[in-house]
């Protein structure tokens, strides 16, 4: 019996000798209940007392010593997977790191924001309109009846007879005020479609932003005194505005706008084309019968209204000479901005 557990030992040991060793395989095989000690053990009622005491000692100090060997190699082999994992994983603080690409606006998108900065700043708030419109608020509230001439300008295209996609923002000016009793100061930023050919200056999606204002007492002194107070803050505070005579249907009197170039201050160069003014927007006080049509007694109450093109003002500030960089989406173009 010695001589077994001296062999168990010995095996045990030299089993256990390599770092590697397959613990809890080897735990079974020796100290297990079927194990190689505990059958050893189970023989042990056999001996004679003294020998039995003897065998027994013996063989509670191999079972201690397989079991420290045991518990000692699995300290070592825990400690050492975790170096394994820490290594693998190991993070280097000092690589530069990768940087994260934040997107930018679109220069419509900038000058659309600069906009309505501007006129949130005056009191105006900033409405919504339907680009599926209508053909009553996009032409015939706005007094211009079917077959109208001034349609020409205008052609978009047609969805139903009375559907269109719309040709300018100012149908969102009928919509306001068929439902809101004046006074009336909003903004209204927008796509508009016009039926035109792709060149460097036309684009059959485009946008505008429309301005209006109703209220009592509201005069062109009052549409002047707006529209400088915007030229100023948009293109720089020596700016001078112009009006020049023109015909909307849905304004009287109407009027062109333009402002004081920006570059050469008026003198003339190639952005205005040595004019020293650049036409920036239509405007006019609302027509009475665009009031009547909307619910507004125009003996009570007056108003202006006004609209510009924000690509023209975007190609005009960023100094782009085609417009159809805008649309391209080209990110060497976008990334300037
Ligand atoms: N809607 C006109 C256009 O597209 C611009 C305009 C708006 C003119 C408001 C007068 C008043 O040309």
């Amino acid at each position: 019996m010695r001589e077994t557990l001296e062999k168990i030992k010995k095996e045990a040991l030299e089993a256990l000798s390599s770092p590697s060793a397959q613990l809890e395989e080897l735990r079974i095989r020796f100290l297990g209940k079927k194990g190689e000690l505990t059958a050893v053990l189970r023989g042990m009622g056999k001996l004679a007392p003294e020998e039995r005491r003897e065998i027994g000692e013996l063989a509670n100090s191999v079972r201690q010593q397989i079991e420290q060997r045991i518990e000692m190699l699995s300290e070592q082999q825990k400690a050492a997977k975790l170096d394994a994992k820490l290594a693998e994983e190991k993070l280097d603080v000092t690589v530069p790191g990768v940087g994260v690409k934040t997107g930018r606006f679109h220069p419509l998108a900038l000058v659309q924001r600069q906009l309505e900065d501007i006129f949130l700043g005056m009191g105006y708030s900033i409405v919504d309109g339907p680009e599926v419109e209508y053909d009553y608020y996009n032409f015939q509230a706005l007094n211009i009846p079917k077959d109208h001439p001034a349609r020409d300008t205008q052609d978009t295209f047609y969805i139903t007879e009375n559907i269109l996609l719309r040709s300018q923002t100012s149908p969102v000016q009928a919509r306001v005020m068929e439902k809101t009793t004046p006074p009336i100061k909003i903004i209204s930023p927008g796509r508009v479609y016009r039926s035109d050919a792709v060149d460097a200056t036309h684009s059959p999606l485009f946008h505008q932003l429309e301005g209006l204002v109703i209220d009592r007492g509201i005069t062109m002194g009052d549409l002047k005194g707006t529209l400088e107070m915007f030229a100023k803050r948009m293109f720089g505070e020596q700016t001078r505005i112009r009006f020049r005579p023109h015909h909307f249907p849905f304004t009287e009197p109407s009027a062109e706008v333009d402002v004081s170039c920006f570059v050469c201050g008026g003198t003339g160069c190639r952005l205005c084309k040595g004019e020293g003014w650049i036409e920036i927007l239509g405007a006019g006080m609302v027509h009475p019968n665009v009031l009547r049509n909307c619910g507004i007694d125009p003996e009570e109450y007056s108003g202006f209204a006004f609209g510009l093109g924000i690509e023209r003002i975007a190609l005009l500030k960023y100094h782009i000479d085609d417009m159809r960089l805008l649309y391209e989406n080209d990110i060497r173009f976008l990334n300037q901005f």
